[in-house]
């Protein structure tokens, strides 16, 4: 190698460092089985802007980032979910979403108007995403105290809360509309890289699925003087083995397809795939991996194996094979888990009713935070807590009142659970009518009442799945020798049915009505417009003669 191709070469490596340094982009996917036959699979794609060269670049969405920078926003969260994450089963995810769509973000302090930049921001996410976010109004806006809590490096954290809204749409469906544009956020959109591998025909089949954006800003550097703005766009699918038919699964029976090889734009390209449970249920990975990983977490002793993908366009397709047929394992619970049901029967009251189990040897301290839309008024005075009106458990309590199509019903309780136990939070509603244009068209379906949401320091970081890495959603808050570890989760949603007109009645009304006329009608118009004309005859015909007459014809 000759001199001068070896300065071209520094000079080449020197630009390519000064270009690089604005932003980065990173793909990751996790792949974790769950006991006994189900998968997870978690798509990470987390694009680092660095503030000041916003203005050119050539990674980050810009149509995202100039909705973060016009409404002022500190940091978003907004996930389009299908399906109910069985946290008891399947532990916890790397992001907990509730069933349709959620949005929360927090404004900057200079906003003061909060209400109105949030509904202008709702509707601006609304059209990029293809979403109905239109429709989050102030009647199913609330504003969390205690239950939610911000990931970014926010500078002047005074006022956390009264910058903070929080709206959730359980009856939104997600669909291929709004994973196009989600895809067209990625540096590589859909041609090459990880997000060549959703595939909405084969993602649509799974049985969870959730799409996210996840923006927040985070420190630069040790100081905190310098703040990048981090955006996560994130994919968790459950998959279950069973419609596959095998415990054995490969990128092609997941996606439809193997792996493209990595975005070229991308700064790191990784497949992680937990290989914990090859203790309990062995299995072989195809390719074998390049390295394994062994994380030490709170309590935890996680393997992951690691893949590297190189973006050298040659398709990859990583697969488990499994031994001679297993015993099928059963994992245990995690820590914490819950259940939520609606109670009572008739059309006049009901009950929601949460139950928290806690399944480990410590007390865990929680946030529960209960949304009832307005349509289904719930009474403090009718709080129960494992059936008594009086509690310990609470340590501290948040209600605001909700108004006739205004405002929701907002409740939060920090509560101590005790170890190894059940506590049941019970609370009744009334049944109200609403007006006729208020029902959606299939009222007799029943209405959507959004999931609850359970903040918990867990004591173990058991049972998360977490990445051995920095990007892990946790890793900014949670210091590793801390003795506790945050999870925001959230319960299933629950339906009822709201005392609903017969909206077919104006039809049989109808009906009726045209059939009577029909028959009155004819005989009328009959009677009015026919004239009665005499027959001319000759002699008058006796009846016998009538009848011989008949005969006659008939002989003829
Ligand atoms: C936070 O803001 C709300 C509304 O703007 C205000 O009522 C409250 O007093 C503020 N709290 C603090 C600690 O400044
Ligand atoms: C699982 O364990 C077996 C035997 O201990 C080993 O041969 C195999 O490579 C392991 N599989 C993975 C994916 O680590
Ligand atoms: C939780 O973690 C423990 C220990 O790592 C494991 O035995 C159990 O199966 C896990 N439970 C779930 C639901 O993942
Ligand atoms: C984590 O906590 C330990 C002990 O509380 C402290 O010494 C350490 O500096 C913390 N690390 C970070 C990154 O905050």
């Amino acid at each position: 190698m000759g001199r001068s191709t070896f300065i071209l070469r520094v000079t080449i490596f020197l630009i390519s460092l000064i270009c690089v340094q604005g932003d980065t982009f990173h793909e990751e996917l996790v792949i974790k089985p769950f006991l006994p036959a189900h998968l997870y699979t978690y798509f990470q794609f987390i694009t680092l802007v660095n503030s000041e060269s916003s203005e050119d670049t050539h990674l980050s969405p810009r149509s995202l980032l100039e909705i973060v920078s016009r409404f002022q926003v500190d940091e978003l969260h907004f996930t389009l979910t299908e399906g109910q994450w069985r946290h008891r089963q399947w532990g916890y995810p790397v992001f907990d979403a509730a069933p349709g769509a959620e949005l929360y973000a927090w404004f900057t302090s200079e906003v003061k108007d909060v209400d109105s930049q949030w509904k202008k921001l709702s509707a601006a996410l609304s059209g990029l995403f293809c979403a109905s976010l239109n429709f989050i109004e102030n009647f199913n806006t609330i504003t969390p105290q205690m239950a939610l809590w911000p990931m970014s490096a926010l500078p002047t954290n005074k006022n956390i809360t009264s910058q903070l809204r929080y709206a959730s749409l359980p009856r939104e469906i997600v669909c291929t509309e709004n994973l196009t544009p989600w895809k067209k956020l990625l540096p590589c959109e859909s041609s090459q890289g990880f997000s060549a591998l959703l595939n909405s025909r084969m993602i649509h089949n799974t049985n969870y699925h959730s799409i996210g954006v996840h923006v927040r800003k985070i420190c630069a550097s040790k100081d905190c003087s310098e703040i990048n703005l981090e955006i996560k766009q994130t994919v968790s699918l459950v998959y279950d083995l069973n419609i596959i038919k095998s415990m054995d699964w490969s990128f092609t029976k997941l996606f439809g397809q193997g792996l493209p090889g990595a975005c070229p734009l991308a700064t790191s390209s990784k497949v992680y795939v937990d290989v914990t449970s090859n203790a309990t249920r062995p299995f072989q990975l195809v390719p074998p991996p390049e390295s394994v990983i062994y994380s030490q977490r709170g309590g935890s002793d996680t393997t992951f194996a690691l893949y590297n993908i190189k973006a050298d366009g040659q398709m990859v397709t990583i697969g488990a094979k499994h031994g001679s047929k297993n015993a099928l394992t059963l994992s245990t619970p995690p820590p914490i888990y819950f259940n939520r049901y609606i109670l009572g029967y008739g059309k006049e009251f009901g009950g929601i009713v949460t139950e928290l189990i806690n399944n480990f040897w410590t007390p865990i301290e929680v946030v529960v935070l209960e949304n009832a839309p307005w349509w289904l008024p719930i009474q403090l005075s009718s709080l129960r807590i494992n059936g008594e009106a009086k509690s310990d458990l609470v340590l501290s309590r948040y209600y605001s009142p909700g108004r006739s199509r205004q405002k929701p019903y907002h409740l939060e309780l920090l509560m101590k659970l005790p170890p190894r136990s059940t506590t049941t939070l019970t609370i009744d509603f009334e049944f109200i009518f609403l007006k006729w244009q208020e029902y959606p068209p299939d009222a007799n379906h029943g209405f959507y009442v959004g999931s609850a949401i359970i903040t918990a320091n867990l004591p173990t970081a058991r049972n998360y799945t977490s990445l051995p890495i920095s990007g892990s959603t946790f890793d900014s808050i949670i210091n590793a020798s801390k003795p506790w570890y945050p999870a925001v989760l959230r319960t299933n949603g629950a339906m009822v049915s709201l005392p609903t007109p017969d909206f077919s009645m104006p039809y049989n009304v109808i009906c009726l009505a045209c059939t009577v006329v029909a028959l009155a009608f004819g005989p009328l118009h009959n009677i009015c417009t026919k004239e009665l004309v005499l027959k001319p005859t000759g002699t008058p015909v006796s009846l016998t003669q009538k009848i011989m007459n008949l005969f006659k014809k008939k002989q003829d």
